[in-house]
C-alpha cells in the first residue's frame, strides 16, 4: 500500500477522534503529535553499539548464564520492504535473514545461533525464551515469524482480498552454553492472525498478542488512533500445544482467547514476586496493563493500567539484586517510540531517523507493590531513561536492564540497559543510574 494512503489514514483518524471522543489528547501524545524534537538521553557515558545485531525486535535475559537472546534481521535491507508488524507489505520475497541471537553483556558481543532441522525463511518479531521445568541447561525458545501468505501471492491473478501474511510460531530448543538451537516445530492456526509477543507458561502452551484485527488500510490507522471502546479490538490468545513432535504446522494445537485490549502488543512476565503476573501493553495506547493469571481457566484478569506518554513495546521487569528497603530499582523496563505518528505515516522505512525511548516504571518511594492494584498503595514512578534522536538507535521495540554491583562500582548504584528496535542497526548498551 502507498504511504500516502497510511498518511492521510492515519491523519483522518486522529482529526475524526479528535472531533468525537475524549482521550485524544492521551493518543496525540503518545504517537507524538504534540512533542517537539527529540533530546538524546544516553546515561552516563554515552551510547555503544554492537556489531551482529541488526533489526532485532526482541530481548530477553536468561538468568542462569546471564546471556541475552534476541530475535533479529540480519538483512536491513529486506526487512525495509516486508514488515507486516508495521503494516510494510512492499514486497513479499524480502524474507531473508531471520535469526537468533545471543549477546553476553559483559564483553558486549554478539553470536548467531546455528538453527539446525530449519531451512524455511524466518521474519523475525517477538520471543520469548523458558528455562525447561526439569533440564537445566534446556532452553526453549519462542519464535513469532511472518511469513507472506502463499494463497494471495502465490496465484494468478493475485488475491489482494485475502491477508498479505500467514504468520506462524517457531519453537527451538537450545543447550545453554552452545552455539545452536534445534527447530522442535512450527505452530500454525487461523486464530493466529497478526501475532506480535509470546509469554511460555509450560514448554507447551504460550500467550501471543494478536496486535490488529486488520492487516491494512484506514480501518488498520483506525485501530491505531482509536481505543478499546470505539476501535476493533484485537486479543491475547492461549496456544496449548498436544504434540511437540509432528512434522505438520497445523496439528496438535488448542487455540483459545484469554484476553482483549486495545492494541494489544508487547506481553511480559511481572515481578517474580508475583508469578501469576502477566503484563499485556496497549502500544498505541501507551499503556502497561498488569493483568494476573486466573489458575483455573488459564484466562488474564486486569488488575491495574499504567498510562505511559509514549507508544509502547515489548515490555521486561528488572527484580534488583542489590536492592535495600531505601533504594530499590526493581521494576518495568518499556521500551517505545516518541514520535510513533512518523514512522506509521511513512513506511518503508528505508533510511530514515526512527526516534527511540525506555521507561523504568517503579514503585515510588520503594513502596511493596501490591498485585492487586489501583486503590491498594501502588504509586508509580515513570523515568525516562533513554532516548534517542534516531540516529543512535532507529527505533526502540526492546530493553532489558542489567545490573551492576555496587561493591564493584564505587558504592554507585548503576545498570546496563540493552535496548534493541525492529528497525535498529545494532543494539544498544547504556550505564544508567538507578538511585
Ligand atoms: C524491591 O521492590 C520489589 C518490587 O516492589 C520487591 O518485590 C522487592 O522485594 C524489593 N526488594 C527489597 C530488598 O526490598
Amino acid at each position: 500500500m502507498a504511504a500516502s494512503t497510511v498518511n492521510i489514514g492515519i491523519a483522518a483518524a486522529v482529526i475524526l477522534s479528535a472531533l468525537l471522543f475524549s482521550p485524544v489528547s492521551q493518543r496525540l501524545t503518545t504517537l507524538g503529535i504534540t512533542r517537539g524534537s527529540i533530546k538524546n538521553i544516553h546515561g552516563v557515558d554515552g551510547l555503544r553499539t554492537m556489531p551482529g545485531t541488526n533489526m532485532c525486535e526482541d530481548l530477553h535475559l536468561e538468568s542462569t548464564t546471564n546471556q541475552l537472546f534476541a530475535a533479529c534481521q540480519q538483512d536491513a535491507e529486506q526487512r525495509a520492504r516486508w514488515f507486516p508488524p508495521t503494516g510494510l507489505f512492499a514486497d513479499h520475497t524480502a524474507t531473508g535473514g531471520g535469526a537468533i541471537v545471543r549477546i553476553d553483556p559483559v564483553s558486549m558481543t554478539a553470536k548467531t545461533l546455528t538453527l539446525k532441522g530449519f531451512n524455511q525463511p524466518m521474519v523475525t518479531h517477538g520471543i520469548d525464551i523458558l528455562n525447561d521445568p526439569t533440564e537445566s541447561d534446556l532452553l526453549w525458545i519462542y519464535v513469532v515469524s511472518h511469513l507472506p501468505n502463499p494463497d494471495r501471492w502465490d496465484v494468478k491473478p493475485r488475491r489482494t482480498d485475502l491477508p498479505p501474511e500467514r504468520a506462524h510460531i517457531e519453537i527451538f530448543t537450545h543447550r545453554l552454553g552452545t552455539d545452536e538451537a534445534q527447530h522442535i516445530r512450527s505452530v500454525r492456526h487461523p486464530d493466529i492472525t497478526m501475532p506480535n509477543d509470546i509469554v511460555a507458561v509450560s514448554p507447551s502452551s504460550f500467550y501471543v498478542t494478536n496486535d490488529h484485527v486488520h492487516h491494512e488500510g484506514l480501518i488498520r490507522a483506525w485501530e491505531d488512533a482509536g481505543t478499546q471502546s470505539i476501535s476493533p479490538t484485537p486479543n491475547t490468545i492461549l496456544i496449548e500445544v498436544t504434540d511437540l513432535k509432528t512434522k505438520s504446522p497445523t496439528a496438535g494445537i488448542k487455540v483459545r482467547t484469554a484476553l482483549r485490549v486495545h492494541n494489544n502488543n508487547g506481553l511480559g512476565r511481572g515481578s517474580p514476586h508475583h508469578p501469576s503476573e502477566i503484563i499485556v501493553l496497549d502500544a498505541t495506547g501507551g499503556i502497561l496493563t498488569r493483568t494476573t493469571r486466573d489458575p483455573k481457566s488459564q484466562n488474564l484478569h486486569i488488575i491495574e493500567r499504567i498510562p505511559l506518554a509514549s507508544t509502547l513495546d515489548n515490555p521486561s521487569y528488572y527484580l534488583e539484586p542489590f536492592a535495600t528497603s531505601t533504594s530499590n530499582a526493581s521494576g518495568y523496563l518499556l521500551p517505545g517510540l516518541p514520535h510513533a505518528y512518523k514512522m506509521m505515516a511513512d513506511l518503508p522505512f528505508n533510511d530514515r531517523a526512527i526516534p527511540s525511548l525506555v521507561w523504568h516504571v517503579r514503585s515510588k518511594d520503594n513502596r511493596p507493590v501490591d498485585k492487586a492494584g489501583p486503590g491498594k498503595g501502588n504509586v508509580w514512578e515513570k523515568r525516562l531513561v533513554f532516548q534517542d534522536d534516531g540516529m543512535g538507535l532507529r527505533s526502540a521495540s526492546g530493553a532489558v536492564l542489567v545490573g551492576i554491583d555496587p561493591e564493584r562500582n564505587g558504592g554507585r548504584k548503576q545498570g546496563w540497559l540493552f535496548v534493541t528496535g525492529f528497525g535498529s542497526f545494532g543494539m544498544v548498551a547504556v550505564k544508567i543510574d538507578l538511585e
